[in-house]
């Protein structure tokens, strides 16, 4: 049966890297004779300003009906000072859609783009796994005399405990499952003494149905320190929404920068949606500059989704390959465009 993938390029470099993502998609399947197709929704910062829709009612269970997976390249442009409509469509993705999994590898592919001394590709492999429901992002909170020199603003840091241990858990299956022998599990529970004590609680309660795991706790500002100091440390990470987002920018650092990280938004089982982990960096749109590898690498997290196995792999190895044969764009030091790139990646591919 052919795959079905709705693909929402969005704002900035989004539509370029995704061009290069979608290239790369459509050819490993032709090269493996399988049938895929690619519908694209034109939800952005354009569409909104046009329209005045940001995602569209009805459109949640269009996608759960008709695709089997979402590829999103980036939202958010200084011309919707609030980024409604990123907020409405990717954050509103992930939460009508039960996106719990947060799935960001850290790989160095190569020893030259990590800015670490004398850190080779086998010392940084490791997975974070990030909780994408809740947290500090269900935008729960208020202004109290917004405006007056007298204003109060909170935002809640909510977490339930269903929330929490089916993050932890899903770290301590994916460890079994993949042969990695410790997870890290990283908050801010010497502060944080009630939301993060259930972290705390949570986590040594699942790590017990798991004995031949190592299970281990960094408090989140040490855990930023420990990954700059030995990335060999970590194997597999679990920690919170807001955490999440910060550390996998950190340890993008480690891979040669944004342009090279991938991630998944995922339930398993269930419709999921895969985003370079990158924004939408207005100042390089439109330039072919942007560097497609953290998209490409991100479509081939979608086939390790929907079970396309061998052509995942098939397209993680093209990435590496263009790596090692300087096709490359200019912020990990090559010459290429995005296109020229996302050609070399797909003439591999072929
Ligand atoms: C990410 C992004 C998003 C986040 C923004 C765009 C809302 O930074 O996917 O990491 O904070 O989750
Ligand atoms: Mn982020």
């Amino acid at each position: 049966m052919s795959l079905r993938i709705a693909v929402i390029a969005g704002d900035g470099i989004g539509p370029e890297v995704i061009r290069e993502a979608s290239r790369a998609l459509t050819t490993v399947a032709a090269a493996s004779g399988r049938s895929l197709s690619l519908t694209e929704f034109p939800w952005s910062a354009d569409h909104y300003l046009k329209t005045g829709e940001t995602l569209p009612k009805g459109a949640l269970a269009m996608l759960q009906e008709r695709f089997d997976a979402i590829l999103l390249g980036a939202m958010g442009d200084p011309r919707v000072p609030d980024n409604r409509h990123a907020a409405d469509v990717l954050l509103g993705l992930r939460f009508q859609l039960d996106l719990y999994v947060n799935y960001r590898p850290v790989k160095l592919f190569h020893e030259r783009l990590c800015p670490l001394k004398a850190v080779t590709p086998p010392d940084v492999d490791f997975v974070v796994f990030r909780e994408n429901t809740e947290g500090l992002y269900v935008m729960m909170g208020g202004n109290f005399k917004k405006d007056t020199p007298d204003e109060v603003a909170t935002d809640v840091d909510l977490n339930t405990r269903k929330g929490v241990e089916r993050i932890i858990r899903h770290a301590f299956e994916f460890a079994v499952r993949t042969g990695r022998g410790r997870v890290t599990m990283s908050d801010k529970s010497n502060v944080l003494i009630h939301a993060h004590d259930l972290w705390q609680r949570t986590f040594r309660a699942v790590a017990a149905e798991f004995p031949k795991i190592e299970a281990r706790h960094l408090y989140v500002d040490n855990l930023t320190l420990q990954i700059v100091r030995d990335p060999r440390q970590f194997q597999v990470i679990v920690t919170s929404n807001m955490f999440g987002d910060i550390v996998t920018d950190l340890a993008a650092g480690l891979q040669g920068g944004l342009g090279m990280a991938a991630s998944g938004n995922i339930h398993p089982g269930k419709l999921s949606l895969f985003e370079p982990v990158h924004g939408s960096s207005p100042p390089l749109a439109g330039k072919d500059v942007a560097n497609p590898m953290g998209a490409i690498l991100t479509a081939g997290l979608l086939l390790e989704h929907v079970g396309w196995a061998e052509e995942a792999r098939r397209v993680e190895e093209a990435v590496a390959w263009a790596i090692r044969n300087d096709a490359l764009t200019p912020d990990v030091g090559g010459r290429l465009g995005t296109r020229e790139t996302g050609e070399a990646i797909a003439a591999r591919l072929r």
